[in-house]
């Protein structure tokens, strides 16, 4: 970050302060505030964040107005197209593309930390049998906490390293458990001539009584699906790693902490929301009345997988995974998917709406995955918890780049407070 030696002058009353206007690569500038309350005595005032720049990052970058994701600088159709997950991984963890070596050498270290502790077995015992696999997340991934903990020192760069590179190995293990368990399938280990994508597929389908042959069309899919959900920028969660983080508290729970964000409806559970919706509507005639329950403000309904806090135009992961689908959907041979057709025709309407146009309210990148993934025969609950195995490569770098900034601090918001005034306990008390 750079200054760009303009500066915004602030009266307030007989003070005056000036604030420098900051400049990154790319994106809008930045008004420097560090000193308000030390120079105007006062703070600002920003519920939800929408406004305000909490750090410096140089892993995401997302033009909301243009459609734009970059990680890294390169375009999400770019990494999606030629790239793997694990390259990605490799791209927002250490900052640049790894060449075929690098990649061969980062896949196999991921693979060398894919078991969990056998004690881990037994944490999953303890849930119920109909538990939403992500609770099981959270409570497991936060229980990985308890198996590394003495060992990390989180001031030191090896140590940061190696937990990340546990997180993103471990992950699928833990998620494809959680489903396994409420099934009541026994766990497939990890298998390590499998690819990350082939090996997620491997561990949720295979059996120990028949042999499983991954799809490599599905694995694809699958691959594509977690690179789009990878990383971006400073959303709910990842806010929520990087808070938790700043107290120097273990990484393993800072990342359960993330997936607890993850799971709210208006964040990664959106795609599971998705699919509930168009089971709800049931039929393209049923569409209208939908749009104008959605519309009606006291009905507390929303379009799911539609709308977002940065974008207002386009999702760029949006159309790539309706290009997905559509090609997951020929590969399993099926034609003229109820689901899919609702959602294009919701779509159709509601891109045509004015109610949407005006408020620059398009399809997400939740809009079309969970129709993938249900197509792949992966369950509604689960949905999320793809997300939350994707988004933990982005966490972790966000979360190493946070502790390795210098200068990095305890994250620590103020607040208006609008409760009573201070009083005495009365003596009739
Ligand atoms: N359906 C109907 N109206 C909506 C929707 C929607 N999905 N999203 C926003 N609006 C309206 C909202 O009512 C408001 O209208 P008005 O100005 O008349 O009061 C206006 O659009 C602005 O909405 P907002 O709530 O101030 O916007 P936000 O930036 O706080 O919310 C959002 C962003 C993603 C939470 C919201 O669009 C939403 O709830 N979408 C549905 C859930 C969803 O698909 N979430 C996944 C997001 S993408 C995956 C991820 O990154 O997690």
């Amino acid at each position: 970050m750079s200054t760009t030696g303009v500066s915004a002058k602030v009266t307030l009353g007989e003070k005056t302060a000036e604030f420098p206007l900051l400049t990154g690569t790319l994106g809008q500038d930045v008004l420097d505030i560090r000193r308000i309350a030390a120079d105007l005595d006062v703070f600002t005032f920003d519920p939800g964040y929408g406004e305000t720049a909490a750090c410096e990052s140089k892993i995401t970058f997302i033009d909301g107005e243009k459609g734009v994701l970059l990680h890294r600088g390169y375009p999400i159709e770019q990494l999606a197209e030629r790239a793997t997950f694990p390259e990605v991984a490799y791209l927002l963890l250490y900052g640049e593309l790894p060449d075929k070596a690098k990649s061969a050498e980062f896949e196999q270290v991921i693979k060398s930390h894919t078991l969990l502790h056998e004690q881990i077995r037994n944490f999953f015992n303890g849930f119920r049998r109909d538990a939403h696999p992500m609770a099981i997340m959270c409570g497991t991934v936060g229980g990985l906490s308890a198996f590394y903990h003495d060992g990390i020192d989180i001031s030191n760069e090896a140590s940061r390293e190696l937990s990340a590179l546990r997180l993103i190995a471990k992950i699928p293990t833990i998620a494809a458990w959680a489903y396994k368990y409420t099934v009541g399938e026994p766990f497939v280990y990890p298998r390590n001539d499998l690819t990350y994508a082939e090996n997620f597929l491997s561990m949720m389908f295979a059996k120990p009584s028949e042999p499983y042959v991954v799809n490599p069309v599905l694995a694809r899919a699958m691959d594509r699906i977690l690179i789009l959900h990878a990383d971006h920028e400073q959303n709910a969660s990842t806010s929520t790693v990087r808070l938790a983080g700043s107290t120097g508290a273990n990484p393993f729970a800072c990342i359960a902490a993330g997936i607890a964000a993850l799971w709210g409806p208006a964040h990664g559970g959106a795609n599971e929301a998705v699919l509930k919706m168009l089971a709800e509507i049931g039929h393209r005639d049923n569409i209208p009345a939908f749009i104008e329950k959605v519309k009606d403000k006291n009905s507390g309904v929303r379009l799911m997988g539609f709308g977002h806090r940065v974008y207002k135009n386009f999702d760029p992961r949006a159309k790539i995974m309706q290009a997905t689908c559509h090609e997951v959907l020929n590969e399993l041979g099926i034609k003229d998917d109820p689901l899919l057709d609702l959602a294009v025709e919701l779509e159709r309407i509601a891109v045509e709406d004015e109610y949407f146009v005006k408020r620059k309210l398009y399809p997400n990148v939740d809009f079309y995955s969970g129709i993938i993934l249900k197509a792949m025969g992966i369950p509604t609950s689960m949905f999320t918890v793809l997300f939350a195995v994707a988004r933990t490569t982005g966490w972790i770098s966000q979360w190493k780049e946070m502790i390795e900034e210098p200068g990095q601090r305890i994250g620590r918001p103020r607040q208006l407070y609008t409760g009573s005034p201070r009083r005495d306990i009365p003596a009739s008390l």
